[in-house]
């Protein structure tokens, strides 16, 4: 029986991540759910963003699904993003960010790409430093086991989606030796991969594409904080964040969320769009539970509903009608049903 650990988290995760659970239940009735904390609200009320017994959960099920966390923008002591902290603690090496179209006005026709990040170190490894009062450093961390881990996922999701091309997304000529490091890693394991095309971008000139042209784009590869800020700028294509899934994957364990983060301007009001927690639940079936007929179904259900006008506030024109989050759901819930 399949398991999975529920985090909602904060702010809108509480209103979101029950309506994903909501629809996966709906296509696998015998999910069995456990609820566990993490986040801003269990930092305050616990000390700690991430307890042991939620990490101890999330191996147990295999499978995890995030709402999201209120970050606090300046450093409070002892405190640490509940995300980066399982990403690091669980090792879950890639992050992967599925951008496509969607029968909406926000979004752009014939994008069908995905954005595979490393996600363990780079920028992101946590290593900042003060150097007296008017110097902060922070180090770029890029190792050839964990270029090389993410490599092969960017190359088994391209192999087994059928896909044609992975970009190598780099800043190597600034960067030479992590970069460096980073590029040819990846080179390396995609001599393994002789029916799947390789080809690699400058992170600028990738920024400047995938905004001219995301039809060009199939797997992208690249690190932490250049996968961070990119797949961000994708989502706008799927229309924005209400609409933009992930997937942080390691050896048998496996955290999904939704893009966005804890919508503190929304939360609480029962509008926040769940489409974004439902298409990572979708991650979950096809890539953990093996079970893309699943998938295919929710992502099926997700566009009938949006063909027939059902819109939240954040993928709605000015001035035309919208629905709630549970309104949303019911009607994909519905969708699946029938
Ligand atoms: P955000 O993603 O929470 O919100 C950005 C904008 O998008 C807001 O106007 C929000 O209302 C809208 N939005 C986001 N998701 C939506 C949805 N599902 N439906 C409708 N509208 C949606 O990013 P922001 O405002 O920069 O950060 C808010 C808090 O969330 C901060 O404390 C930040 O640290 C945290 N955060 C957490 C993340 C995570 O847990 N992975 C990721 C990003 C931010
Ligand atoms: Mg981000």
């Amino acid at each position: 029986m399949p398991k999975l650990c529920v985090m909602e988290g904060d702010g809108i995760g509480r209103e979101v991540i029950p309506a994903a659970v909501q629809v996966l239940r709906a296509v696998m009735p015998d999910l069995e759910v456990v609820p566990a904390e993490a986040g801003w609200a269990c930092f305050q009320k616990r000390g700690t963003s991430v307890p042991d017994e939620t990490l101890e959960a999330i191996r147990e099920c295999g499978a995890a699904l995030f709402g999201a966390v209120a970050s606090p923008a300046r450093k409070v002591e002892g405190y640490r993003s509940a995300i980066v902290t399982m990403r690091q603690a669980l090792n879950l090496h890639a992050n992967v960010r599925p951008v496509r179209s969607w029968p909406l006005a926000s979004s752009r026709p014939g994008v069908d790409l995905i954005i595979v990040r490393e996600n363990t170190e780079g920028l992101y490894a946590g290593r900042e430093r003060l150097e007296g009062d008017d110097t902060a450093i922070a180090e770029r961390v890029i190792t050839r086991a964990a270029s090389e881990r993410v490599a092969r996922t960017a190359f088994e999701l391209a192999r087994s989606r059928g896909r044609r091309r992975v970009t190598i997304v780099h800043k190597a000529n600034i960067l030479p030796l992590t970069d460096g490091l980073f590029r040819d890693t990846v080179r390396d394991v995609a001599t393994h991969y002789p029916e799947v095309e390789v080809d690699e971008l400058l992170v600028d000139t990738a920024a400047l594409w995938l905004i001219r042209d995301p039809t060009r784009f199939d797997v992208v590869v690249t690190t932490n904080l250049f996968g961070d800020i990119l797949s961000d700028a994708a989502a706008a294509w799927g229309g924005g964040l209400g609409m933009a899934p992930s997937l942080n994957w390691g050896d048998g364990v496996a955290v999904a969320e939704p893009v966005h983060g804890a919508a503190p301007d929304i939360a609480g009001q029962g509008i926040a769009n769940p489409i974004a927690a439902i298409l990572s639940g979708a991650l979950l079936l096809r890539h953990v539970w093996g079970r893309p007929a699943e998938a295919d179904a929710v992502e099926r259900a997700i566009g009938a509903t949006l063909e027939a006008g059902l819109r939240t506030p954040d993928i709605a024109a000015p001035g035309a009608d919208t629905t709630s989050t549970e309104g949303m759901t019911g009607e994909i819930v519905q969708r699946l049903q029938a």
